[in-house]
Formats: C-alpha cells, structure tokens, sequence
C-alpha cells in the first residue's frame, strides 16, 4: 500500500507556480489577482478562504479578501459580483459557499463572469469541461485529477465507482474520468443515496472515489484488494483530542481499508490540500489569460 500524499505534492505544485509567476513578473507581466467574497463567519469557510489567503501569498499572486456579515442583501452581493467582473485588476475570484439562506447560490454563481470564474462552477465552465473543451476545471476534481498524474495510477480501461452526484464533486468527476485522455478513458459508475446494490459496486472498483461527506462509510469489506481510494470527506467531527475542538474525517475507514488498496489518500493530507493548488493553478491561467483573452 503506498499512502498519496497531497500535503507534499500541494507544496511541490505551489513552488512550480511561484516559480513561473517569478518568470512572468521578471518578464514585466504583473502578479496574478485573486479576490475571494467571504459572508459570514462560518468556521470551515474561515478556515478554508484563511488556506487560501495564505496559498495566494506562496504562489506570489496579489490577493483581496472581501467580507460581508450575515445579513448582507442579495442585491448588494450581485452588486459587489458585478464589481469585480469589471475591475481589470482582478484576474479571477470566488465567493465561498456555502452562502446564508436568503441568498440564491445558483444566481451568485450565474453573475460571476464564466471567464473569471476559477472555482469552475459557473455552467458555462461545467459545459465546457463536460464536452472537453478548454476551461475551468472546479478544484477538487482537478486536484484529484493532478494526484493520479503525478503518482502515475493507470485509468484506462479500469471501473471507476464515484460515491456521491454533488455538482461540485460527484458529477464533474465522473466526467473527467470518462473523458478520451489521461486521466480518464474510465468505465465510470456513480453511486448515490438511492443506489440499489452500491456495495456490489464499489467491491468491483479498480478506483473508489467517495465524496458522500458521511464519515467512514466506506469499510474494507466494499473495497477490493489492490484497488485505488481516493478520499473526499472533510466532515468536521467534534473531538476533545484537538485544540480546534473538531477532527477532520474522511468518508473511508482508514484503518481498516488502506491494507487492502495498492494506494490511498488519507485525511487529513489528501485530497484537501490540492483542491488549493488547483484554485491556485485556474488563477495562473485566469492572470495568464491561457483559457479566456
Ligand atoms: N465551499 C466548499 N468548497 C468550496 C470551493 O471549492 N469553492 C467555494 N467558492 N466554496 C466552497
């Protein structure tokens, strides 16, 4: 079994980006601009647009925070959407999720212009990508996608079993993996709430990937000797053993299942850290106009 490590990989993907953002800048190019819209004061959103903040300053890009409370009105975040659309300063931005409920998440999202859209969420990128044609790609899948590269795990040909249909997770997933390249050319199965026989499915899996968010769902007894899980749950457990006073835990029992794979994400230093680096590598390409001029 050989463990994936996303904590490293995140760091050697983060040094490459500075590395060209070093070049652009000596060339007379300007640092790429990410602007991040946070509301409210939601620990899992701090801590993640903190991450992000943070990844901006490594990769030598210039970031903008923006915060709202919670009683902000929709109207005045479209505005501020709007805004940023224009602001020629700005090369990409994201406004984290999830938003109060009187917000439309749907029509935040559709406000966002497509070409400066580096979460990848707007439905033009979606279509984009479920077509294969050049676009923003949303992070986590992306920074799925960058783990089996660089850790060379074949796909061809091989059943790929996705727990979970989320928009952000689940669905473009399943498209990358049965795209016509590498990684893909996957036989892809979703699975989900309603699937009848889902633990038939994942024992056939050459591939697991499960972003259910329910923690230690999947147990050795549903996955296959040699297979490749891929862990996407970062559900927020409460524990008295950490100083946060929660614990990071993924969909998979570890413990239990990694003797069987012949690699394995663990949680946390898997797939978290990369869907930060994909975020980082959609705003090199937004600050080098590469998708969208
Ligand atoms: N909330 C959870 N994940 C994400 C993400 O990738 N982007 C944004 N904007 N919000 C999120």
């Amino acid at each position: 079994m050989e463990l994936i490590d996303g904590k490293a990989i995140a760091e050697v993907v983060k040094q490459e980006i500075a590395a060209e953002v070093a070049g652009i800048v000596a060339r007379g190019g300007k640092h790429p601009h990410l602007a991040a819209i946070l509301v409210g004061h939601d620990g899992g959103s701090e801590t993640y647009v903190a991450a992000k903040v943070k990844a901006c300053e490594v990769c030598g890009f210039k970031s903008t925070l923006i915060r709202y409370e919670n009683d902000v009105t929709e109207e005045e975040l479209l505005d501020r959407v709007r805004q940023l659309n224009e602001d020629e300063d700005i090369d990409g931005f994201i406004v984290q999720l999830p938003l109060p409920r009187h917000i439309s998440e749907q029509k935040v999202i559709e406000t966002i212009d497509h070409r400066k859209d580096v979460d990848g969420f707007h439905p033009i990128n979606v279509g984009r990508m479920s077509i294969g044609l050049p676009c923003y790609v949303s992070a986590t899948p992306n920074g799925i996608l960058e783990l089996i590269k660089r850790y060379n795990i074949e796909t061809t040909g091989k059943k790929c079993v996705i727990l979970g249909r989320s928009n952000i997770v689940g669905k473009p997933m399943a498209m990358l993996m049965m795209q016509k390249a590498y990684p893909g050319d996957a036989t892809v199965t979703v699975c989900h709430s309603r699937s009848r026989d889902l633990i038939k499915e994942c024992r056939e899996a050459d591939i697991l990937i499960a972003a259910l968010g329910q923690p230690h769902f999947v147990k050795a007894d549903m996955v296959k000797e040699g297979a490749v899980v891929i862990d996407v749950g970062t559900t927020r457990v409460p524990s008295e053993k950490t100083r946060s006073g929660f614990k990071l835990t993924g969909d998979v029992l570890f413990e239990e299942v990694a003797p069987k794979c012949s690699y394995i994400t663990p949680v946390p230093g898997g797939v978290g850290p990369m869907t930060i680096v994909s975020l980082m590598k959609n705003t090199l390409l937004a600050g080098k106009k590469e998708i969208y001029t």
